[in-house]
């Protein structure tokens, strides 16, 4: 059965008609003191997949109480799909006396599951602190599918040197276009982002920049902001992960974005296309 957290309901229930396995419908309670419940009283043995997007501590306690409550109920197997992991980006002690916390969600996930499967993280290393076998899900393909199909002289850009593989991928899929990066800093004291645009010309062109995520939108409307400037033609802003949080969304419309285009990793209202078919391939 494909078991979902209450983060990835409608790509549990996409997945399920993908692999033609059946749902389960788990309840999500709480008790007064706050504490999560999760369980899932239909459960009837066999094999397990546990979908649970880890967007915030409550939805990582699920996905922990999801996968003990199947192995109580007799799971023969538990597979766990994490389609946003969540303290990815957390994957080193970036100053004396922190953690990695990266490596600790990883080790508690792996403590109730067979296996992992992981959408697009942050860095592929973050697989390796799993103590459970992993497969990595490369989901930026599919970001492809919900473009318009006759941009001009298409450009898929990386906002930083890390995302131009990314951009790669998108271009790939789309089967036109070229591929640049921009230069990126972040003031991690303020979280203030500066790009710096390359070279390259997009005055009339399309351009689709692609980036993991757009958490607080500052990376992806500095990019779109610095297009703008540029004359470039309608600028997409493309991510697997629409995290999407405070006011991204206002920050990218008033920077002139076209559209937002993001995966159902997290569900959003931009999410445009579903990571249900790649992972029902590795499942
Ligand atoms: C950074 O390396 C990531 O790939 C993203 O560019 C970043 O996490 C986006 O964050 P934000 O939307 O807050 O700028």
């Amino acid at each position: 059965m494909i078991v979902p957290g209450s983060a990835s309901q409608a790509l549990s229930a996409a997945l399920a008609d993908e692999t033609g396995h059946r749902l389960a419908v788990p309840e999500f309670d709480r008790f007064p003191d706050g504490e999560t419940c999760a369980s899932v009283p239909g459960f009837d043995g066999g094999e397990a997949v546990v979908v649970a997007a880890t967007e915030g501590n409550d939805a990582l306690v699920e996905l922990l109480q999801l996968q003990d409550a199947v192995r109580e109920a007799g799971a023969s197997a538990v597979t766990t799909v994490l389609p946003y992991m969540g303290y990815a980006r957390q994957d080193r002690a970036f100053e004396p006396g922190e953690p990695v916390s990266a490596r600790a969600v990883a080790r508690a996930v792996s403590t109730g599951t067979d296996r992992v499967v992981l959408v697009t993280p942050h860095e592929p290393d973050v697989a390796e602190f799993f103590d459970a076998p992993v497969e990595v899900v490369e989901a930026a393909p599919a970001l492809a599918e919900p473009l318009p199909a006759d941009l001009t002289e298409p450009l898929f850009l990386g906002p930083d040197a890390s995302a131009e593989g990314l951009a790669g991928a998108v271009r790939d899929a789309y089967g036109d276009g070229e591929t640049d990066f921009f230069e990126k800093e972040r003031d991690y004291d303020t979280g203030d982002v500066t790009v710096t645009p390359s070279d390259a010309s997009v005055a009339g062109r399309d351009v689709v920049i692609v980036d993991d995520i757009v958490a607080t939108g500052s990376t992806m409307s500095e990019a779109v902001a610095a297009l703008r400037e540029r004359d470039a033609g309608d600028v997409y802003a493309a991510c697997v992960h629409g995290m999407l949080a405070r006011n991204a969304r206002t920050k990218l419309a008033a920077a002139g974005v076209e559209r937002v285009v993001a995966t159902d990793t997290l569900e959003r209202a931009e999410s445009a296309v579903s990571v249900a078919p790649p992972v029902a391939d590795v499942l």
